[in-house]
């Protein structure tokens, strides 16, 4: 089962992608978290994505697209996978159809103006990787993860500068792939600026 979840950054895919993996028992593929991975171990790849990154520029494909299909050869990812970030543009969608067809795309529909909010006070955890949010789902103890202790990070393109790039990329980029995916018969849509509970159920929904 391949399941896409598509939405503009910030939208609350990450957040609700860790839990509806392991339930589905599949892996949770986040473009995002792996170049950051590669970023923090300086490989060949990580090098020649960060400057993109902290820009809130994409990846180029050709780098995005070596990297997963790397990962689907991975044992885990026999049975499908969930993506989180992939595909964010239409040659990145082409190239996911010819390797292994899509099953259901769910799209995160959101208002623009919360996506600010949500990007700038994001904190996460280098350790587990558990997402809060400073303004809507703090951890219990200021800057420290409920679950690790360790010290809470912004990521870089979290600012605001990198964060109107993103979304002017976002809108460039990788919005024309509703169209794509609603001729082929596979988008759901679900309001995704309710509570994270509200939003995990009709994620479920749409996934039924
Ligand atoms: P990536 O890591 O994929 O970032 P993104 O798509 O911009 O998505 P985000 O992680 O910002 O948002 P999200 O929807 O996961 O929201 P989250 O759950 O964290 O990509 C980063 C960069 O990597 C790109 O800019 C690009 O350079 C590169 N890249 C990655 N994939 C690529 C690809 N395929 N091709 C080329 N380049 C690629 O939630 C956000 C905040 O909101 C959190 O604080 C959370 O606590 C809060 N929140 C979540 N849900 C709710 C809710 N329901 N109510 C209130 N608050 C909520």
């Amino acid at each position: 089962m391949i399941v896409v979840l598509l939405g503009p950054p910030g939208a609350g895919k990450g957040t609700q992608a860790k839990t509806l993996a392991a339930e589905l028992g599949v892996p949770h593929l986040s473009t995002g978290d792996m170049l950051r991975a590669a970023v923090k171990a300086r490989t060949p790849l990580g090098l020649q994505a960060e400057d993109h990154m902290k820009a809130g520029r994409l990846v180029p494909d050709g780098l995005v697209l070596d990297m997963i299909k790397e990962r689907l050869q991975a044992p885990d990812a026999r049975n499908g996978c969930l993506f989180d970030g992939f595909p964010r543009t239409k040659v990145q969608a082409e190239a996911l159809d010819r390797v292994a067809p899509t099953d259901r795309v769910v799209y995160f529909e959101i208002p623009s103006d919360v996506l600010l909010l949500r990007l700038t006070q994001r904190r996460s955890c280098p350790k587990c990787g558990r997402i809060y949010n400073l303004a809507t789902d703090p951890p219990k103890v200021a800057g420290k993860c409920d679950i690790e202790g360790s010290e809470l990070l912004q990521r870089p393109d979290d600012r605001e500068e990198a964060v109107s790039t993103r979304l002017a990329v976002y809108r460039k980029e990788t919005e024309p792939l509703l169209e794509y995916y609603r001729s082929r018969h596979l988008l759901r849509s679900i309001p995704a600026d309710g509570p994270i509970p509200t939003v995990a159920a009709a994620l479920r929904k749409a996934l039924a």
